[in-house]
């Protein structure tokens, strides 16, 4: 396990709080895992938040409808599809807002891409071009526009990381290449245009509220160990052996979203989100068999030596062929430190940790009986 830098965190933020309160912002996506944390932020900083999703229903899995939190009644909500250009022109419109964040997408990365590969693109390309249109079109410009990019716009690593003006954009998998796109036009539409759009291309983000159990390594890995009677043991698929990634807990990812936005010479630019941490797939997941059984431990005991005994089970995958997976993919973040000062913390394990006790209480206890994890502040 390496970590990419050894400064610590908290964030320099001065005034942050001031600076977003009674801003109109649109978080788009925001119902989902990024979206729903970014939202809770902002709604603390005062904002007023309008949250657009395409499944805006009360008893979907989210940030936003948990009970605790009552972001559900704090935030103002929309139902839309951000592929439908006439419906994001009337948002964006008749909403006047100071700051977008665009979250939407079709998120799941390679196996949905590969069977929605037009749906993909509508939602990873156009859904962002919607809002740069509206934005381009509507007489009210907001302060900043952010998308959400990835890392997998890089495609494979020649040398030891990505770097934003150095390494070509070579992604390739329907996924990566409809993100590529997007990100490419944050620029265009800069440039052409004058909008204050801001692209991060962020490493894999961890952290409570992540219910994409289907495909996701942690949230996967957290439905197989704690949902059943019985723990199962997570699956590493062979093609991923190999795989090296960035990682960093949700809610430093909000902060240096926040600084990004408060930063004004951000706009127009593109950056790195570097991970606190780079490891191997197989590392990451002995580190969640490890961490979670410590865990279980207080709570049951049995249960806790089960999830040790079932380590990793290892899978080939059935599509492997045909999926174009990332081996190495690891961000330099040097721009973004400069820009804005934000840098990862070396908490990996302690956030990690955290975010398994919310994933243990969340599928072993009923929502009355479900004690309260409070989150790790980034
Ligand atoms: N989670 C990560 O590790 C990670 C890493 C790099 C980039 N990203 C990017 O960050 C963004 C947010 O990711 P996430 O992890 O929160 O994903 P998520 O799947 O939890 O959230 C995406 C949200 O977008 C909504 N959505 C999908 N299609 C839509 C449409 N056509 N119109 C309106 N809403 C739609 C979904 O309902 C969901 O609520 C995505 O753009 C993703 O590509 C995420």
């Amino acid at each position: 396990m390496s970590t990419n830098t050894k400064i610590q965190q908290p964030l320099n933020i001065h005034n942050v709080d001031e600076y977003f309160h009674a801003k109109k912002v649109l978080i788009t996506g925001g119902f989902g895992f990024i979206g729903g944390h970014v939202a809770r932020r902002l709604v603390q900083y005062g904002a007023d938040v309008t949250v657009l999703d395409i499944d805006v229903s009360e008893v979907r899995e989210s940030q936003i409808n948990c009970p605790r939190q009552q972001l559900r009644d704090q935030v103002s909500i929309i139902e839309a599809d951000v592929t439908n250009k006439q419906a994001m022109m009337d948002v964006i419109n008749n909403g006047r807002y100071h700051y977008i964040f665009h979250f939407a997408a079709f998120a799941s990365v390679i196996e949905k891409a590969l069977t929605a590969p037009y749906d993909t693109i509508m939602s990873n390309t156009m859904g962002w071009i919607n809002v740069l249109e509206a934005c381009r079109l509507s007489s009210y410009k907001p302060n900043m526009i952010f998308l959400s990019s990835t890392d997998k716009v890089y495609g494979e690593m020649d040398g030891d990381s990505y770097f934003e003006h150095l390494t070509p954009l070579r992604g390739i998998g329907v996924y990566d290449s409809a993100k590529l796109a997007a990100d490419v036009f944050s620029r265009t539409y800069h440039e052409a245009f004058q909008l204050p759009t801001v692209t991060l291309r962020m490493c894999n983000i961890y952290g409570p509220y992540d219910f994409n159990t289907g495909y996701r390594l942690l949230p996967k890995a957290m439905s197989k160990m704690f949902s059943g009677e019985a723990p199962e043991a997570p699956e590493l698929y062979f093609d991923a052996i190999e795989h090296q990634r960035d990682y960093l807990y949700v809610d430093e990812l909000v902060s240096a979203i926040v600084l990004m936005a408060h930063n004004t010479v951000c706009r127009g630019e593109v950056y790195n989100l570097a991970g606190g941490t780079y490891l191997t797939t197989p590392a990451m997941l002995r580190t969640i068999v490890e961490l979670a059984a410590a865990v279980e431990e207080k709570y049951e005991p049995v249960r806790s030596a089960e999830i040790l005994k079932n380590g990793i089970s290892v899978k080939v995958s059935a599509n492997a062929s045909t999926i174009h997976a990332i081996t190495k993919q690891h961000l330099n973040g040097e721009k973004l430190v400069k820009d804005t000062g934000f840098c990862p913390s070396d908490r990996f394990l302690e956030t990690l940790q955290e975010t398994i006790r919310f994933y243990r209480q969340y599928y072993r206890f009923t929502q009355e009986t479900r004690p309260h994890v409070q989150l790790l502040a980034g």
